[in-house]
């Protein structure tokens, strides 16, 4: 018995591995259950009574001998792993990643958003998929209004209940008034979509800042105040507007809003085609109809409501004539506006 442990002993002493593979076959072949160490636990039932203590002292040893080796060999490997880092310079500076930037569309709606939020509008959203109550029914339109044509709007489904890409975000202000009692007062930004050939002047699709201002004596003063506030913060301060009468289905009265030219100072250009003047927004009081339509009374209620287009602003804002640049992901055009966050 003590030959047997001191000859497994010398074995175990002398054993080398070069992976973690080998390791765990020594671990198999010496330590597992029946490994060669476990059988000799077993042989111990033989030895005779007086031998037993010293024996199995030895026997231990033994155990604790080849635990410890496993491990040191174990424990080699590791530093092997550390060693091939020691080559590598890790204070080197790591090849720079480029940053992206931020489209200019997103610049532009952030900048309109800010300036609401400042005048104490939140942000509401909606769905970009609509039914034809939010995008047309409950905002006034009549049953063979142009605007429900198939030329206009992309339709998904028809019948029993339409279902479309909404043509404006201003089915978000009906999704907020059925659900939420005045004061409301709401900017909301999103995608819109029309069935119109792609040119430098139309897509098919778009984006619009939707607003709405629900509350108790709201005038058409107030509107005028917000939307002056608004092109003065994003124009600057020597812009002026002017309020042109105009039609909307879901505003009475309702009015398109133009800005002094910011090229020429309103002495007349190319871009305000000679006139001094840009068109920005459409706007207008909420029509009864509307306010009726969502579950708020007309009689206790009055509110405004503008909408308008964010690649529009952006056009006026960084010159840029071509709406097909917006979509097409160019770098050498986004690069154009690092500068401008
Ligand atoms: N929804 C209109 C459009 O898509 C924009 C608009 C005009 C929104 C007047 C309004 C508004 O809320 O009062 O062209």
């Amino acid at each position: 018995m003590l030959d047997k442990i001191n000859s497994l002993r010398k074995e175990i002493e002398g054993l080398t591995a070069s992976s973690p593979e080998e390791v765990e076959q020594i671990r198999i072949k010496y330590l597992s259950k029946k490994g060669l160490v476990p059988a000799l636990f077993n042989d111990f039932r033989s030895v005779p009574p007086e031998q037993k203590r010293e024996m199995g002292q030895k026997l231990n040893e033994l155990k604790e001998f080849a635990t410890a080796k496993l491990n040191s060999l174990r424990e080699a490997l590791a530093t092997t792993a550390e060693d091939d880092l020691a080559g590598i310079d890790l204070t080197r500076t790591a090849t720079p990643a480029p940053f992206g930037t931020r489209h200019p569309l997103s610049l532009v709606k952030n900048e309109m958003l800010d300036i609401f939020a400042r005048m104490g509008f939140t942000i509401a959203e909606g769905p970009e998929i609509e039914d034809d109550w939010h995008v047309f029914s409950s905002l006034n339109f009549a049953a063979d209004h142009p605007a429900r044509d198939m030329q206009d709007t992309f339709f998904i489904a028809r019948n029993p209940a339409d279902v479309l890409l909404r043509t404006h975000t201003s089915s978000v202000q009906t999704r907020v008034m059925e659900s939420v009692k005045p004061p409301i007062r709401i900017v909301c930004p999103g995608r819109v979509y029309r069935n119109e050939a792609i040119s430098a002047r139309a897509h098919c699709f778009f984006h619009q800042v939707e607003g709405l201002y629900i509350d108790r004596n709201v005038s058409f003063a107030d509107l005028r105040q917000a939307l002056l506030y608004f092109a003065q913060q994003m124009f600057g301060p020597e812009t002026k507007i002017r309020l042109r009468p105009s039609y909307f289905p879901f505003t009475e009265p309702s009015a398109e809003m133009d800005i002094s030219c910011h090229i020429c100072g309103g002495k007349g250009c190319p871009l305000c085609k000679g006139t001094g003047w840009v068109e920005i927004l459409g706007c207008g009081m909420v029509d009864p109809n509307v306010l009726r339509a969502c579950g708020i009374d007309p009689e206790e209620y009055s509110g405004y409501a503008f909408g308008m287009g964010i690649e529009r602003i952006a056009n006026l804002k960084y010159k840029v004539s071509d709406l097909r640049l917006f979509s097409e992901n160019d770098v050498r055009f986004l690069h154009e506006f690092d500068a401008a966050h």
